[in-house]
């Protein structure tokens, strides 16, 4: 698997997610066999390049090359310009966001949005790919499959931007008008593939090895990438890479390990957000880990009121001692689960969140 110039150990990818992929979360999935990740995305407003949490996302210091980072807007210029602020900040992939469907930059809806405006979005591109073709920086493009069901113009769309020279597109397999509701179809993302020479993304409720395999074989695609499922489970990368090189399962997790992993994560956490906002932040990964563990209800709730990282990180150990009494192993994953309880709310409000901060 190859974006430009640039030689990717496997082709298992972690979803761009705002307010989780963040350099930590990043760092932690390609250690445990994610091939590639994109940042949370970047606005492309000038004015808020120097906030702290745009600054925080321009951070890479410390992060497996190659470093992608997602720039969102609605403006070509605008886009160009944060493009090459990127690019000072590290960046050595730009990707465009045409995937996300709630996000507002400018008063005008960008992400997803512009997959409904081919000429905008066509300027947008080509502006981009300008900007990046003298630093021989590759640009890649997420998208969904189409505005609504009766415009789904993915197919167009990724001939229209191969031709305007992006290397390389995700294509999650959903309409904007879905949002995250119903199930993603492969088909557009199959037709996708096959319509274009540059390699091609598969994304969309792949939750275990066995879907990853499914997503690849009916799309022909190039690399799955994974979202939600990632959420308290960065090893999903190594247990899909495990099964499609041998087709058997790697055993889940030692408990002991996942305590390791996840202070290790806080710490990593924490050194980015600081106190204040580190242990707010980390809740909600926190949440995820123990998802689906005994007594995870009541955990979370007396995790919520901690306001230090010393009492937050004695909890966790504390409560994965407490489970490795019981259990040497992490409980099978039950998918199912996972992606239904990920669904409506906890995204949207993620979301929405985003949009006001921005
Ligand atoms: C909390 C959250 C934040 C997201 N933020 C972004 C984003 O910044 N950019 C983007 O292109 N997609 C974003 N997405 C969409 C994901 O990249 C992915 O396309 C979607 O979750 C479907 O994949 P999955 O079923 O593996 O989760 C976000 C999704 C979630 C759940």
């Amino acid at each position: 698997m190859q974006i430009g110039q640039y030689q990717l150990p496997n082709n298992l990818f972690v979803a761009p997610m705002a307010g989780v992929t963040d350099r930590p979360f990043r760092t932690l999935c390609k250690k445990l066999g994610a091939g590639y990740a994109v940042s949370e995305m970047v606005t492309s407003r000038r004015d808020l390049w120097h906030t702290l949490k745009t600054s925080r996302r321009a951070d890479h210091t410390g992060e497996t090359a190659p470093i992608a980072v997602q720039i969102a807007g609605t403006d070509a210029a605008m886009m160009a310009d944060a493009a090459l602020y990127n690019i000072d900040n590290g960046a050595q992939i730009i990707d465009i966001n045409m995937g996300c469907p709630a996000k507002k930059v400018c008063n005008k809806w960008a992400g997803s949005a512009l997959m409904q405006d081919e000429n905008l979005a066509l300027q947008i591109v080509e502006a981009v790919v300008a900007a990046c073709a003298p630093r021989n920086v590759p640009v890649t493009l997420k998208m969904r499959t189409g505005w609504c069901q009766a415009h789904k113009n993915a197919v167009a769309l990724a001939q229209t931007f191969e031709q305007a020279g992006v290397q390389m597109l995700a294509v999650h397999g959903r309409t904007r008008e879905q949002g995250y509701k119903g199930e993603a179809e492969y088909d557009t993302i199959a037709a996708v593939k096959a319509a274009v020479h540059i390699p091609v993304v598969a994304n969309g409720d792949i939750d275990t090895p066995q879907k990853a395999r499914q997503v690849l074989s009916l799309t022909g695609a190039d690399a799955v990438m994974i979202g939600r499922a990632a959420q308290g489970r960065p090893w999903i990368f190594r247990e899909i890479a495990h099964f499609m090189a041998t087709g058997t399962h790697l055993a889940p997790p030692l408990v002991a390990e996942v305590k390791r992993l996840l202070l290790d994560h806080l710490q990593d956490h924490y050194a980015l957000y600081g106190e204040f906002s580190g242990v707010r932040t980390a809740r909600k990964h926190i949440g995820w880990y123990v998802k689906s563990l005994p007594q995870a209800e009541a955990f979370r709730d007396r995790m919520n009121q901690m306001e230090d990282c010393g009492h937050q990180m004695q909890a966790v150990a504390d409560f994965f001692d407490a489970l490795a009494v019981h259990t040497d192993r992490m409980p099978l994953a039950r998918p199912d689960t996972l992606l239904a309880e990920a669904e409506g709310r906890e995204r949207t409000e993620e979301m929405e969140k985003e949009e006001k901060e921005a």
